[in-house]
């Protein structure tokens, strides 16, 4: 072998040396890739349940009349009757809704009038007041409100019948539901 041979394989084995080098580097590079990746799906995956949020759930769903109320203090009620309860952040053992996620959502309240002859009840978040309905009984004895809120993770909202009023049901006629416009 002379100088100009040992020369040519010297740099045959130094390319393919730094070819070896190129490939692992690459692979490596790759690898880091494929596992940010597959963090940030998991990420997506995960926001994704979470996003998918709502409920809608009637007093009593039966054509009976049922009554609650008028009782003494405020009373919260509780929606037994769940028709949708997508990520199940609604309770219905307590009747409270529980933010799975930050996020803009629409929660609406629909009451019928009970015994009492009145209906005042309101939308609580956290205990706070957020929004009500009242009337007193007449041709029309239903009333509906609902608003669109920002809400955290974690947050608490119900409804709550105000003293000495009361509310009925039948076939559905007083409702709470709420659902993620989109998260925030
Ligand atoms: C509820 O009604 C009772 C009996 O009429 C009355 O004594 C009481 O003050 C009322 N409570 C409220 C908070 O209005």
């Amino acid at each position: 072998m002379d100088s100009g041979q040992f020369l040519v394989l010297l740099g045959f084995c130094g390319l393919v040396v730094l070819q070896a080098e190129l490939l692992t580097g690459g692979q490596e590079d790759v690898r880091v890739l494929l596992q940010q990746l597959m963090a940030r799906v998991d990420r997506l995956e995960r926001d994704r349940g979470r996003s998918q949020v709502a409920f809608s759930a009637s007093l009593t769903s039966t054509s009976q009349w049922t009554h609650q109320g008028p009782f003494e203090n405020v009373s919260p009620l509780v929606f037994r009757e769940v028709k949708t309860n997508i990520g199940n952040a609604y309770d219905p053992d307590t009747g409270v809704f529980t933010t799975p996620t930050n996020g803009l959502y629409y929660i609406r309240f629909t009451g019928s009038i009970g015994k009492s002859g009145s209906l005042n009840a309101a939308v609580l978040k956290n205990g706070e007041n957020m929004f009500a309905i009242y009337n007193t009984v007449g041709r029309i004895s239903s009333n509906a409100n609902g608003m669109t809120l920002v809400l955290n993770e974690g947050d608490r909202v119900w409804v709550v019948l105000w003293p000495n009023q009361s509310i009925s049901d039948k076939s559905g006629l007083s409702t709470f539901s709420g659902f993620l416009i989109f998260p925030m």
